[in-house]
C-alpha cells in the first residue's frame, strides 16, 4: 500500500471532521468513512492501549520497550495510552500520532483518576458515606477539571463493584455494599467526570469497572476467583453498572476474575448479551491491565493469540497492555477466527468516544499549558474537597458527649503516629498527587487552638512506605508508649488518631486481619487505663474490626482517608464547626470471622431458634455487626414518628414519616427506607435499601418526608433476568440506619 498517496486523502478527511456541533448521525458517517480506509492492522491498533514508558499500576509489561511502542505509535497502531500525563508529554505523543501516522487518528489518554488528580478528595468509600450525591458529583467534576488540565481525557473510574468483604483492599475504591446506594454514587461520579458536555476541555470520559462481580473475590483476596449465583449477580452486582450505562458512561472496564468458570474478559454473555445487548451500552469495553493475556494462565486459552481471539469475540474492545490485539488480531481475522464485523464494531465504539470528546475537532484540546498551571490545586478545588471531606465523616459513638470539644478547651493531648501524617490521609490510588500534601490532623487542630500538646507515641508505620512497597509496621518498638501514657494522664481530653497507613488499602492490599495494625490497640488500652476521656479518630481505607475499642472508648469518629484537606475537616468536626452527618456505606464487623457481613443478607431457613443450637449463628460471636450499614450519629438528636403508607392504586405507594430535630443544634440526617418482600419466587434479602433523603433541620424543627415506591422499587430480577413484581405483603422500615426504624406493611394485589 502506498502510504504517501493515502496521507493527503486522510488529511482532507481529517479536516472535514472538524465541525464543532457534530450530530451523532454526522459522526457516524465520518466513522464509516474512516473505517473504510483502515487496514486490519490499523483497526487492531485502535483497539490497542499501551502503558506510558514507566510502569506504575501493574507488573512491568514484558519487553515493554519504548522503541517498539514509538514505532507502533507512528504506524497508528495505538488507539490509547495510559499513565502518560502532563501537557508536554501528552502533546508530544498526540502530535506523533496525529502528524506521523497514516490516518492521524488522535489518541485517548487514560489514567486512574480515582479521587482527584493533584487535589485529592476523600477516598470513594468515604465519599459514599456522605450519602450526598450533589457533593460527590462536584468532587468528581473537580477531579475531571484537574485531570483534563494535564492532558488527560479519560479516567478509569468510578469503580462500582459492590463489596462486602473488608479484607479486600479495593473496598476503598467503591461505593460500599449496597446496590441502591452504590448505583446512586456511581451515577453521581459519572455525571461529575463527564459533565453535561463531554466535548468541553474540562470534562473527561468515565469508566464503570470492573465488569463484573470483581468485588466478590473469594476470601477478599485480590485477583482471586469469584463464584456467585445469578440472584446475586442480577440483583446486587448489576444495578450500579446498568445505572452507569443509563447515565451514558463512555467506557466499561472488565476485570481479572472468573465468573461461572469464564474469565470475565472472555465472557460474551456479560459483554455482548447484557452490556451491549439488553442494556444498549454505546461506549466501549476496555480490558483490565493484561486481563486479556491472563485468559491463558486462567487455563481458558492456549496462548496470547488465542486469548486475544476469545476476548475480541466476547466483546472486549480495547486491550490494556496485553499486546494481544496489536500483535495477533489482524492475523486472527484473516484466519477467520474473529469476525471482522466484531473488530469494526469495537473500532466504531472507540472512535465514537473520540468524537464525543471533541478530539477530532482538536486533538490538543486538553493540552493547554496555562490551564495546566492555573487549575492544579485551585482554591475552588480545595474548597470543594474540604466540603466533601466534612460530609464524609461518620460519628460512630459519642456516649458521653465528649464531642464537640469547646473551642477554648484547655489541656488537649493529641496522640498517634497518624496525627501528624501528611501522606496517609491522601489514601491509596492517588498516583499523581504530591507526597505529604494533605493537611494533617495536628495542623488542623493547630488552626483552632495552640493549647494542646502532641505525643507521637510508638511509631505505627514505616515512614518510607510507598505505593509500590508493602507497608511495614513497627510492631514491637514500644518507644514512645510511656511518654504517651504519661501525657494522657493529665489531659482534659485525649485525641487519639489511629488506623491504617494510606497504602494498606487499594489494589493488591488485601488483609487477613482487619484490626488496628501494630501497637495501636495496646496503646489505646494503656491510655484508657489512665484517662477515659478519649476521642478515637479513625483513619482507614476499609471497615475495621475493633470490638474492644467499640465497647470501651466513649467517642469514635470515622474519618477514613479524607484527602488534601483532611486535617481541617477533622478539626472543624472536633470543634463543632461541622456537625457530622455521614452514614456507613459498609457494615463494620465485630471480628474478621464474620466477614463477609452485610445488612442485605438473604433469608435463611434457620433464623434465631434459641435455645436450640441448630440455627445460623457462631458459637463464639454474635451475628450482629459492630456498626451496621447506614449507621452514623450527629451532635444533635433526631426522632422519627408518624410512619404512614398510602397506596394510590397498584402503581404507587407513598410512604411518609415525620423527622424532628430534638437536639440543640442544626444537623443533617439521612432518612433511609428499607423494603422487605417476605415471600417471593426467588429468595429476597431480609431488607433492601430502596430510598433515602438527606435532610437538614434546625434545632427544634420537624419535616415530613415522602417516598414514592413504584414497580421499580418493589420488583427484582428472576434467575432468567426477567423483572418481576409479585403481589403479596411488603414490609417497610424507615429510620436512621439499617438496624432500626419504624415499621409498617402493605399489600400489593
Ligand atoms: C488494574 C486495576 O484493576 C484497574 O482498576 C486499573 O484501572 C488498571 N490497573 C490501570 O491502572
Amino acid at each position: 500500500m502506498n502510504y504517501r498517496l493515502l496521507k493527503p486523502i486522510c488529511f482532507i478527511l481529517f479536516l472535514s471532521l472538524n465541525t464543532n456541533l457534530m450530530s451523532q448521525q454526522d459522526y457516524d458517517q465520518k466513522i464509516e468513512a474512516l473505517l473504510k480506509q483502515m487496514t486490519l492492522e490499523e483497526k487492531a491498533g485502535q483497539m490497542n492501549q499501551y502503558n506510558g514508558f514507566y510502569d506504575v499500576t501493574g507488573p512491568a509489561p514484558e519487553g515493554g520497550n519504548a522503541a517498539l511502542k514509538y514505532e507502533h505509535l507512528k504506524k497508528g497502531w495505538v488507539g490509547s495510552m495510559l499513565n502518560v500525563r502532563g501537557v508536554e508529554e501528552v502533546r508530544k505523543l498526540q502530535k506523533l500520532v496525529v502528524e506521523e501516522s497514516r490516518l492521524g487518528i488522535p489518541m485517548l489518554f487514560g489514567f486512574d483518576v480515582i479521587h482527584g488528580l493533584k487535589t485529592q478528595s476523600p477516598i470513594p468509600l468515604a465519599e459514599a458515606a456522605s450519602w450526598d450525591m450533589e457533593a460527590i458529583e462536584k468532587s468528581a467534576s473537580v477531579a475531571a477539571n484537574e485531570a483534563s488540565a494535564v492532558g488527560l481525557n479519560w479516567t478509569f473510574a468510578p469503580m462500582v463493584d459492590i463489596s462486602r468483604d473488608a479484607r479486600w483492599g479495593r473496598v476503598m475504591e467503591g461505593g460500599g455494599e449496597d446496590p441502591f446506594l452504590g448505583a446512586k454514587v456511581g451515577v453521581a461520579r459519572v455525571k461529575g467526570f463527564q459533565g453535561k458536555d463531554l466535548s468541553l476541555n474540562s470534562t473527561i470520559a468515565a469508566t464503570a469497572k470492573h465488569f463484573a462481580a470483581y468485588g466478590f473475590a473469594e476470601a477478599g483476596k485480590e485477583y482471586n476467583t469469584v463464584d456467585i449465583g445469578t440472584n446475586t449477580l442480577y440483583n446486587m452486582v448489576f444495578p450500579p453498572f446498568k445505572a452507569a450505562v443509563e447515565a451514558n458512561v463512555q467506557s466499561v472496564m472488565n476485570g481479572f476474575n472468573i465468573l461461572n468458570g469464564v474469565p470475565v474478559t472472555a465472557d460474551a454473555v456479560l459483554q455482548r448479551d447484557f452490556l451491549k445487548g439488553k442494556w444498549g451500552f454505546q461506549g466501549f469495553v476496555i480490558s483490565d491491565w493484561s486481563s486479556i493475556a491472563e485468559i491463558a494462565p486462567h487455563g481458558f486459552a492456549k496462548d496470547l493469540k488465542h486469548a486475544g481471539e476469545i476476548a475480541a469475540n466476547a466483546g472486549s474492545d480495547m486491550d490494556m497492555e496485553s499486546k494481544a490485539y496489536v500483535t495477533h488480531l489482524a492475523a486472527s481475522v484473516r484466519e477467520g477466527k474473529v469476525a471482522e464485523s466484531y473488530v469494526d464494531d469495537a473500532v466504531r465504539r472507540i472512535l465514537k468516544v473520540k468524537f464525543e470528546l471533541g478530539l477530532f475537532d482538536d486533538p490538543y484540546r486538553y493540552c493547554n499549558e496555562d490551564r495546566e498551571k492555573e487549575r492544579l490545586f485551585h482554591k475552588d478545588h480545595m474548597e470543594a474537597v474540604l466540603d466533601m471531606a466534612k460530609k464524609s465523616i461518620v460519628l460512630l459513638k459519642n456516649d458521653t458527649g465528649l464531642l464537640p470539644l469547646k473551642k477554648d478547651q484547655k489541656g488537649i493531648v493529641v496522640i498517634g503516629d497518624l496525627a501528624d501524617d501528611k501522606n496517609s490521609p491522601l489514601g491509596s490510588w492517588r498516583l499523581a498527587s504530591d507526597n505529604n500534601s494533605a493537611v494533617s490532623v495536628l495542623e488542623g487542630i493547630n488552626s483552632y487552638t495552640k493549647d494542646y500538646s502532641f505525643v507521637q507515641g510508638p511509631k505505627y508505620f514505616d515512614d518510607n512506605a510507598s505505593f509500590l512497597q508493602h507497608v511495614s509496621i513497627n510492631t514491637d518498638d514500644t518507644a514512645g508508649m510511656e511518654k504517651a501514657v504519661e501525657a494522657a494522664k493529665n489531659a482534659s481530653v485525649v485525641v487519639l488518631v489511629a488506623g491504617e497507613h494510606g497504602f494498606m488499602s487499594g489494589e493488591a492490599r488485601s488483609r487477613t486481619n482487619i484490626d488496628l495494625p501494630g501497637l495501636q490497640h495496646q496503646l489505646i488500652k494503656a491510655i484508657h487505663e489512665v484517662n477515659k476521656n478519649i476521642v478515637l479518630v479513625l483513619m482507614n481505607g476499609r471497615p475495621l474490626a475493633l470490638p474492644w475499642e467499640a465497647e470501651h472508648i466513649p467517642t469514635i469518629l470515622e474519618t477514613w482517608q479524607l484527602g488534601s484537606q483532611s486535617g481541617l475537616a477533622i478539626a472543624q468536626t472536633l470543634f463543632g464547626d461541622n456537625n457530622p452527618s455521614g452514614k456507613l456505606p459498609m457494615t463494620f464487623p465485630r471480628s474478621v470471622g464474620q466477614v463477609p457481613i452485610y445488612y442485605n443478607q438473604y433469608r435463611t431457613g434457620r433464623a434465631k431458634q434459641e435455645p436450640n443450637v441448630f440455627w445460623s449463628h457462631y458459637a463464639d460471636e454474635k451475628n450482629s455487626p459492630q456498626f451496621p450499614f447506614g449507621h452514623g450519629l450527629s451532635y444533635t438528636q433526631f426522632k422519627y414518628k408518624d410512619l404512614k403508607i398510602t397506596t394510590t392504586g397498584q402503581k404507587e405507594t407513598t410512604v411518609s414519616v415525620t423527622l424532628s430535630n430534638t437536639g440543640k443544634i442544626k444537623g443533617q440526617e439521612v432518612v433511609q427506607l428499607y423494603l422487605s418482600d417476605p415471600v417471593a419466587s426467588v429468595v429476597r434479602p431480609i431488607k433492601e435499601l430502596k430510598a433515602f433523603e438527606k435532610v437538614a433541620l434546625e434545632a427544634g424543627a420537624s419535616k415530613t418526608i415522602r417516598f414514592v415506591l413504584t414497580e421499580k422499587e418493589l420488583g427484582f430480577y428472576t434467575n432468567d433476568y426477567e423483572w418481576t413484581v409479585e403481589p403479596g405483603t411488603f414490609q417497610i422500615m424507615v429510620g436512621g440506619s439499617s438496624a432500626q426504624g419504624l415499621t409498617a406493611s402493605f399489600e400489593l394485589e
